[in-house]
């Protein structure tokens, strides 16, 4: 007699993302690390960062966001594929995963007006020169002849990760990053072949997508990391109907699979949706806040407290949070679609899955706080749990990625250790 399923089950169903099936439903999804060198080397400190979610059997890892012209870059130490004297450190990170049966996609991104660090990239560009209201960066315009360079740098980036051995490779139009910002009404103020109508605000992902193919062929898989909402109210963001739009074109032209987030940084924080209490201290003493022109520290130091009490009313934590957006991906498209957010709780991430709402959901913080999460949702063991206090976010640039939580961080040590001691013991 057949045993009755267990509901947690189908998390470990294959899924066919293009040429790639993977071997269950649950994404490690892009958590950008602060790992590599100033000159975006790959280092041993960032391959032995993802050795636990390949050995813990994740279905799929995305990287963090990898930039493709040394204009994208959106802080001193993150990893770039602009150069082809970085694949041999790209090949050391897909060597490892490969090691462990684990598959790898690297994100590929250009920040456009989202630089974490100015120091880093002194010359930040967008499709037009609209301040973000969040850093206050204003950018200047590409012209006609960067945005061909853009075009062509993204696609040989995006051959250097396969020749690396990447799995596939996720273009990142989400999170008003750069094409975020040319889709984007708001951020996008051109009047030539690449802003206006809908089509021309598109294209430069077209070509994107279609200089990509041409490198990579038609067995690699390419994502997209796509907003379901801009989350921009009172400025001309976009809504979920427009932005499916821009998927079914996409799908159209051999796009595999996408991933559905939301939000700008200027839009606050439906992103990482949780509890600030943690994060403006955190930012101001160890992240980036260090590096604020003095007078936005003194102010932010003041308000710190309205800030974290307003970001939790507006922004508080949910299972799921952008599964509105990603079923009406799912009901528009043919290719898998991946909800990002929020996820902690396996019977939420099944029930997911289970009501249609997507085909498989990725994870950030609750990875960070558990890299070994889909070997304890697998294994039926207790997940180390994550309190989405963003604190491992708000040291990005300054310190390597890991869970920063007084109560979590020391649990989580002791469960690494444990799996470390078992790994050992399992290989002797
Ligand atoms: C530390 C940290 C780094 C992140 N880096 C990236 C990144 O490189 N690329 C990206 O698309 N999103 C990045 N994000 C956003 C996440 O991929 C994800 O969309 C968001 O955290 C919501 O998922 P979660 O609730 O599972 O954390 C980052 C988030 C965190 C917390």
């Amino acid at each position: 007699m057949n045993q009755p399923k267990s509901p947690l089950g189908m998390l470990f169903e294959p899924l066919r993302i293009g040429a790639m099936t993977i071997p269950g439903r649950i994404v490690k999804t892009a958590t950008t690390e602060t790992m590599s060198t100033v000159d975006g080397f790959v280092t041993e400190e960032l391959v032995a960062f993802y050795e636990p979610y390949a050995e813990a059997g994740t279905p799929l890892i995305v990287t963090g966001n990898f930039y493709t012209q040394r204009s994208g870059k959106v802080y001193h130490r993150m990893p770039g594929a602009d150069d082809d004297d970085k694949i041999a450190g790209m090949r050391r990170l897909t060597e490892m995963a490969h090691r462990h049966g684990a598959k790898i996609c690297a994100q590929l991104s250009h920040a456009g007006r989202q630089v974490f660090q100015p120091a880093a990239n002194d010359d930040p560009v967008s499709a037009s020169a609209v301040s973000d209201k969040f850093s206050g960066i204003r950018p200047r315009a590409m012209s006609l002849e960067e945005i061909r360079a853009f075009v062509l740098g993204f696609a040989q980036a995006a051959e250097r990760c396969q020749r690396a051995g990447f799995d596939a490779v996720q273009i990142h139009a989400a999170q008003g990053y750069l094409l975020s910002q040319f889709l984007t009404p708001y951020t996008n103020r051109r009047s030539d072949d690449y802003g206006g109508s809908f089509d021309k605000r598109l294209r430069i992902l077209v070509d994107i997508l279609k200089a990509t193919r041409e490198r990579v062929g038609n067995g690699f898989p390419i994502l997209l990391k796509l907003n379901g909402d801009d989350a921009l109210p009172l400025r001309k963001g976009l809504h979920t109907p427009a932005l499916v739009d821009v998927a079914r074109v996409l799908e159209d032209q051999s796009l595999d699979g996408i991933e559905i987030s939301v939000g700008h940084y200027e839009s606050g924080f439906p992103t990482i949706r949780g509890n600030f209490d943690l994060f403006f201290d955190t930012l101001l003493d160890q992240g980036v806040g260090r590096e604020y022109p003095p007078g936005k520290q003194r102010s932010m130091r003041l308000s710190k407290g309205i800030l974290a009490a307003l970001s939790n009313r507006l922004w508080p934590h949910r299972q799921g949070f952008n599964l509105c957006y990603a079923e009406q991906f799912k009901r528009a498209l043919k290719i898998p679609v991946i909800s990002v957010g929020g996820f902690s709780d396996p019977q939420a991430m099944a029930q997911a899955i289970q009501a249609g709402q997507c085909d498989a959901v990725s994870i950030a913080r609750a990875m960070i706080a558990d890299p070994y999460l889909v070997r304890h949702v697998h294994q039926q063991q207790p997940v180390t749990e994550c309190r989405f206090c963003s604190a491992c976010l708000a040291r990005i640039g300054t310190r390597a990625v890991d869970c920063f939580h007084p109560d979590v961080a020391p649990q989580r040590a002791i469960m690494m250790a444990r799996e470390k001691g078992l790994g050992h013991a399992r290989a002797a």
